[in-house]
């Protein structure tokens, strides 16, 4: 039997589900890693932040985050989790297709993520080369990811990535995030 899944953008009132899908994903854990580091300086990007609902629960979330480094600006993709049960279904996949897709209409010329590249590899990340950016905290090389979506994009990316705020936020908190960490860079 086939799940009627519905793919959605993130909206506040998925907030306290997704919080949950992330604990139960990634654990305690999750709050030391380099690419939490960098969303906590900032709000992510919710019009390019994607929910899979199931008969309106949410079982699977993808979250992007602008970021920069040097010259070059991206969207960080991450955190995606999808719920134990609803694991190898393919809603993984298609929330981070939806993501680049997204991200594509949004002009992002790169999108970033840190995770297994025998899963992000089939759609279409590669590594980055070695010492081209560095994340607040250590990361393995091999899992600093990305798919360039514009020529050159991704060669703007160097040294230290921060965020990069939320461009045209209507959201108030986003707004000022987003002036705080213009004025931080
Ligand atoms: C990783 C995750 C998002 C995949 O979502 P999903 O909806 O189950 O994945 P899909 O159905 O799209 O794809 C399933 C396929 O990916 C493979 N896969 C899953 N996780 C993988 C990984 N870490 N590395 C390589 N392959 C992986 C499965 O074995 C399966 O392969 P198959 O199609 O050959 O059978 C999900 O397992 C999850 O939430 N994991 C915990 C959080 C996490 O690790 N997030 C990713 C951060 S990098």
């Amino acid at each position: 039997m086939s799940l009627n899944i519905r793919f959605l953008p993130e909206e506040p009132a998925h907030d306290a589900q997704i919080e949950q899908i992330n604990a139960e994903a990634f654990g305690p854990g999750r709050f030391a890693r380099a690419a939490y580091k960098i969303r906590e300086a900032g709000p992510h990007d919710s019009k390019l932040s994607f929910v899979a609902l199931h008969e309106d629960e949410v079982v699977a979330s993808v979250r992007q985050t602008w970021i920069m480094a040097g010259e070059g600006r991206a969207l960080l993709l991450g955190p995606l989790a999808v719920r134990p049960v609803y694991k190898n279904k393919g809603i993984g996949r298609k929330l981070v297709r939806i993501a680049l897709d997204a991200a594509r209409e949004a002009d992002a010329g790169v999108v970033v993520l840190v995770g297994d590249e025998p899963y992000y590899g089939p759609l279409g990340f590669k590594r980055i080369p070695n010492g081209q950016i560095t994340m607040p905290r250590p990361v393995d090389a091999n899992r600093l990811l990305a798919v360039e979506l514009q020529e050159g994009a991704l060669a703007r990316l160097t040294g230290r990535v921060v965020h990069a705020g939320v461009p045209n936020a209507k959201n108030p908190l986003e707004e000022r995030a987003s002036t705080v960490n213009r004025a931080d860079a």
